[in-house]
C-alpha cells in the first residue's frame, strides 16, 4: 500500500541483500553511534563501510558530528554492524525512515542492537560525564501521534500492540553494571529513565522541571523510536546515555544548553564509552 512506499518488508528485504551481496559479515550485533561517539566503529576489523548515500532506499544524516556511514565488521571475532551517524526526527524525516535501520538491521540477521546517544542529565544526582544505563522510556512524540510503529502493520515484522515493559533488556543491564565495575566505571555508570523530544531547539526550564517530574532521569532527541521498532521485530535491546550536559532547571542558573557543549564532553567520555559497550559485545551469547 501506499502508506508503506519505501518501508515496505520488501524494500528493506532488498536493502538488506543488496548489503549482504557485498560483504561476507553476518553481523548478529547492531550498533548505533550517538552524537560524538562514532569512534566505536573504527574499533571494528575487516571493515566493510558503505556512506549512507550510497545505500539503496537509506536515509542520509545531516548533523555535524555524525559522519553517515555503516559499518560491518568483527569485534574480537564478533561479526558486528555500525551505523556511524543517526537519523532524527528534528531532520524533517518522516519517524518511519528515522527507525528504517532497525528492520534492515533485522534482515541483516542482527539478534541485539546496543545504541547511544548524547543527553542532557535530569537527575540531580548525575554529573556531566556521566554514562546512564537506559532502563526505560517516556516516548513524548509516542503521545502525540507520532510512533513509527503507526501506519498498516505487517506481521512478518511483528505483532500490531507489542508489549515495551521489557523494551530494554534486563540481563544486558546487568552485564553493562557487571562490565562497568570491572573497567573501573563504577563511579560514573548510572542507570536511569531516557525521555525522547522531537528536538531541535531545547528544553524550557518549564519543560524541564517538568519531564523530572514525570520521572524522566535524562532528555535527548534518539533512541526511543530505534528501541520501539527493533523490539517490534524482537531484536534484544541495549542502550546508553551519555549525560554531556545538565539541562537547566533554575531561572537563575547562567548555563544555556548548546550542541558545541555536548560534542565536547562526547570527546572526553567517548572512549571509556565505546570500550564498555566493545566489551559487552565480547560477552554476549548468541543461539
Ligand atoms: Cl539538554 N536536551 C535534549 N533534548 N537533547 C540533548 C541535550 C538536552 N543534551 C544533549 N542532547
Amino acid at each position: 500500500p501506499e502508506a508503506n512506499k519505501g518501508y515496505s518488508y520488501e524494500d528493506c528485504k532488498a536493502t538488506a541483500d543488496w548489503l549482504l551481496a557485498q560483504t561476507d559479515v553476518r553481523p548478529t550485533v547492531g550498533i548505533v553511534c550517538g552524537s560524538g561517539l562514532g569512534g566505536l566503529a573504527d574499533m571494528l576489523k575487516d571493515q566493510v563501510a558503505f556512506n549512507y548515500k550510497d545505500i539503496p532506499n537509506f536515509p542520509q544524516s545531516t548533523v555535524h558530528g555524525h559522519a553517515g556511514r555503516l559499518v560491518f565488521g568483527t569485534l574480537k571475532g564478533r561479526p558486528c554492524v555500525c551505523m556511524q551517524g543517526r537519523f532524527h526526527l528534528y531532520e524533517g524525516y518522516p519517524i518511519q525512515k528515522i527507525t528504517l535501520p532497525m528492520r534492515i538491521f533485522k534482515l541483516l540477521g542482527v539478534e541485539t542492537v546496543m545504541l547511544t546517544n548524547a543527553a542532557g542529565g535530569l537527575n540531580h544526582d548525575f554529573k556531566v560525564g556521566d554514562i546512564m544505563i537506559i532502563k526505560d522510556h517516556l516516548n513524548m512524540p509516542g503521545f502525540a501521534g507520532n510512533n513509527p510503529l503507526a501506519g498498516p502493520n505487517d506481521e512478518r515484522f511483528g505483532v500490531r500492540f507489542p508489549c515495551m515493559s521489557d523494551a530494554y533488556d534486563r540481563e544486558l543491564q546487568q552485564l553493562a553494571m557487571d562490565v562497568g565495575q570491572e573497567l573501573g566505571y563504577g563511579d560514573f555508570l548510572k542507570e536511569g529513565v531516557y525521555c525522547v523530544l522531537g528536538g531541535p531547539s531545547f528544553e524550557t526550564i518549564a519543560e524541564c522541571r517538568m519531564l523530572h517530574k514525570l520521572g524522566a532521569d535524562a532528555v535527548g532527541m534518539s533512541t526511543a523510536h530505534e528501541v520501539i521498532v527493533a523490539r517490534h521485530c524482537g531484536m534484544r535491546v541495549f542502550a546508553l546515555s551519555l549525560i554531556t550536559n545538565q539541562a537547566v532547571m533554575d531561572y537563575d542558573s547562567e548555563e544555556k544548553a548548546n550542541h558545541e557543549e555536548v560534542l565536547q564532553t562526547g570527546k572526553q567520555r567517548a572512549e571509556q564509552l565505546e570500550r564498555l559497550v566493545f566489551t559487552m559485545v565480547t560477552k554476549i551469547e548468541h543461539n
